[in-house]
């Protein structure tokens, strides 16, 4: 059943564009490729960042279809690509199938492994190379879950628009790693607010407020360069800061309730007051934002990590008719009007993802959620810039920032370095 080659690899990689065109068009689909849909062709996974998510995206992947194989890898270091590795074949031995040939070490790993016949890439690296990388998967022809954030600044998220647009006239799947859309409960919750079931909405709190995260002790051996590449959270230039990295999935829940409508002006500040050290690079480790909406509603957005403090993650949304409590993992209520809450069981919104991306690319229907992704990554570059220099910026000041953290992905090499930033002062740092 194995078609050539290439009439396997052009088919993926164009049957969107197929089905999405001509009458001419959908034949040669169907007859061609009927094969896809009875799932009897391989689907050849590659992963580019072998860290943690990037490896739990990898065994989703392999789980996600009777015929996907990840057959290539790519990171920047031997240790981190071996640990996954094996991981990935201990957890799926028959469907991890990666040859020394295949994997790939160093800053130009991706262009290798982009250049191996893959169907589908999964970009998993810290976000300062994912708009470099995303342009690179799209101009090679590959279908693509990416994790968010999907840039760190405002010229980053301008090119992965521009890339995400070329990618759905490519008929490219592009799936971001916004987990929560793909989450039960929160699917069975944001569609009944978009349904209006507490009305419309006046304001959205959320919060995403946890302690202190991971950090690398350096090792003998490592560079300084190598001991800010595996700490890159810590460097706003590498992770965007952590209302970026990591608190951007509330504001993306944020923007889901609204109906992924923008808003116009962000006000915000921060700092960092218990998480001051040297190692910890620049970055703040608490954010407070108000977004506002052109309907007069407020988003207040409120996030740190911080030690010893309480935790929250999540939202309370109040409209003219209700309002909607949401702990992401214990608590999804609506009360007023139309009292609801979720009791079942939910999937894994992983493995949602990947089903989803996967089914969607055998029915060449692929997924694409690319400007989303950009807007929602942007939503939180915005507050951390407004929060930096305690400016009011509104959406078009900050998209047309022309603020660049840090260099082209063709600038990186070993010996480099890459000035650390001062730690922004709100009223002081200028906005680019
Ligand atoms: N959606 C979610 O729930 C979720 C959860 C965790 C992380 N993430 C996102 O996933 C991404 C990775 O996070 P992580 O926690 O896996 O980090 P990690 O540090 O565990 O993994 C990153 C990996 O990328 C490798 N790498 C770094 N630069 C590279 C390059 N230029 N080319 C190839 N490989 C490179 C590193 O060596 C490391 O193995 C981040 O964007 C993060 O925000 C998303």
């Amino acid at each position: 059943m194995q078609g050539s080659k290439t009439d396997r690899r052009t088919f993926v990689k164009t049957s969107g564009t197929l089905l999405a065109g001509s009458t001419l068009g959908f034949q040669v689909l169907t007859s061609k490729n009927q094969r896809f849909y009875n799932n009897s062709d391989t689907l050849k996974v590659g992963l580019i960042g072998c860290g943690g998510r990037g490896s739990g995206a990898a065994l989703q992947a392999t789980r996600a279809d009777d015929n996907v194989l990840l057959t290539a890898m790519a990171d920047l270091f031997p240790d981190n690509l071996q640990k996954s590795l094996e991981n990935l074949q201990k957890e799926n031995p028959s469907k991890v199938q990666v040859p020394k040939e295949n994997q790939f070490l160093g800053f130009d790993a991706y262009k290798k492994l982009l250049a191996t016949d893959v169907d589908v890439v999964i970009l998993a690296t810290p976000p300062c190379f994912r708009p470099g990388h995303l342009e690179a998967a799209v101009a090679a022809g590959k279908h693509i879950f990416t994790e968010k954030p999907v840039a760190v600044d405002a010229p980053g998220v301008r090119k992965v628009i521009e890339v995400a647009n070329q990618a759905k006239a490519k008929g490219l799947a592009l799936m971001s790693g916004f987990c929560w859309r793909h989450d039960d409960p929160k699917r069975a919750t944001f569609s009944r607010i978009l349904d209006g079931d507490i009305g419309d909405i006046n304001s959205i709190y959320n919060t995403y407020n946890t302690g202190n995260v991971w950090y690398h002790e350096p090792q003998a051996g490592w560079s300084k360069f190598e001991e800010m590449m595996r700490n890159w959270i810590y460097r706003s230039w590498m992770s965007g800061d952590h209302i970026v990295e990591q608190a951007i999935h509330s504001l993306d829940m944020m923007s889901w309730a609204m109906g992924d409508v923008l808003p116009i002006k962000a006000t915000g500040t921060g700092g960092r007051q218990s998480r001051t050290g040297e190692e910890y690079g620049n970055v703040y480790d608490h954010f407070a934002v108000t977004y506002e909406y052109p309907n007069g509603a407020r988003g207040f957005h409120f996030s740190r990590q911080q030690e010893g403090c309480s935790r929250a993650y999540g939202l309370e949304i109040t409209g003219t008719k209700g309002r909607c409590d949401i702990d992401v993992w214990n608590r999804h209520e609506i009360t007023g009007k139309k009292n609801w809450k979720w009791e079942g069981e939910g999937k894994d919104m992983y493995q949602n993802e990947h089903d989803e991306l996967f089914a969607s690319i055998r029915s060449g229907k692929p997924f694409f959620d690319g400007v989303r992704m950009a807007n929602s990554t942007m939503l939180a570059i915005w507050g951390r810039m407004a929060a930096y220099t305690g400016k009011t910026l509104t959406w078009d000041e900050a998209l047309n920032s022309q603020e660049v953290l840090g260099p082209t992905l063709d600038e990186y090499h070993w010996d480099m370095t890459w000035p650390l930033a001062p730690v922004p002062q709100p009223g002081k740092t200028p906005f680019v």
